[in-house]
């Protein structure tokens, strides 16, 4: 058995923030559904989220707008039915939390009481802070994202790295300190030089979880789709590939087919 799997003493927000005080990295990856989750879980993961990624590698949607609390709602209820040790984040959709406030809480209680989950993530700093108080106020724990917040796609009009220059780079400082300061559990640093990922974990005592976000955050996070190789148009820089599975699926398909076309599929051992 390894160690991580022996360890299995649930993971909490409290735990996170001990892992970083310790200087022990946290591990995070997405999941969407139960029979993946289950796997991760075993495998030791600290943290699942169920992110809105699920609209481009569940859905095909190019981003991550159209997806709704609905949807994710249906995810995070198939992820939590699996976990028995990870912490599970789930994404507060576009939408249902920039409005106001009262909406917000409304979303995120939903998320809670229907699909069991730990927390919510949230993109943004100082613009949605209200609904982080709201939400917090409510006992419920919030994680934030900074830097390429992929909800406000329309406004960037691109995918490139966030915050090279100062303007920018000071205000992400900023706002991880504004949520620190609110009470979130962790800020997840998305696309952003390596430098600025070091500086604002250095600078919070709160976990930070790095996707393209450089060595320095206190963890990483990946797309699952991403890292199994599943997704292999989307190559980032960031983005270390773990297996290809793209190549393994194709290959049993069309052995599959293959058998399937020529009789060799079901053979004695395989039927009654
Ligand atoms: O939705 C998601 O998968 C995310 C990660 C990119 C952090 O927010």
């Amino acid at each position: 058995m390894s160690t991580q799997t022996s360890n299995l003493r649930p993971v909490t927000t409290y735990r996170l923030y001990e892992m970083k005080q310790h200087g022990e990295k946290i591990a995070m990856l997405t999941a969407y559904d139960y029979s993946t989750a289950r796997i991760l879980d075993a495998a030791g993961i600290d943290v699942i989220l169920v992110g809105d990624s699920a609209a481009n590698v569940m859905a095909g949607y190019e981003t991550t707008v159209p997806i709704t609390l609905d949807n994710m709602i249906y995810h995070a209820k198939s992820v939590t039915r699996a976990v028995k040790r990870a912490l599970v984040v789930v994404d507060l959709p576009f939408g249902t939390y920039q409005g106001n406030s009262k909406e917000a809480l409304a979303s995120a209680i939903r998320i809670m009481k229907e699909t069991e989950a730990d927390a919510v993530k949230m993109e943004g700093g100082e613009e949605i802070l209200e609904s982080v108080n709201r939400i917090l106020s409510a006992g419920i724990p919030v994680m934030g994202h900074l830097g390429l917040t992929p909800q406000s796609i329309h406004k960037f009009g691109t995918y490139t790295v966030r915050a090279k220059e100062e303007e920018e780079a000071e205000k992400l400082l900023r706002d991880a300190l504004l949520l620190e300061k609110a009470g979130v559990f962790g800020i997840v640093l998305e696309k952003i030089p390596a430098s600025l990922g070091a500086r604002v974990s250095k600078s919070l005592r709160i976990p930070t979880i790095g996707i393209g976000g450089g060595s320095g955050t206190d963890g990483q996070v990946l797309v699952i789709h991403d890292m199994l190789g599943v997704t292999n148009e989307f190559s980032p820089r960031f983005l270390r590939r773990y297996a290809d599975l793209h190549a393994v699926m194709t290959g049993a398909f069309e052995n599959y087919i293959s058998d399937v076309k020529s009789g060799n599929f079901p053979n004695e051992k395989e039927q009654y």
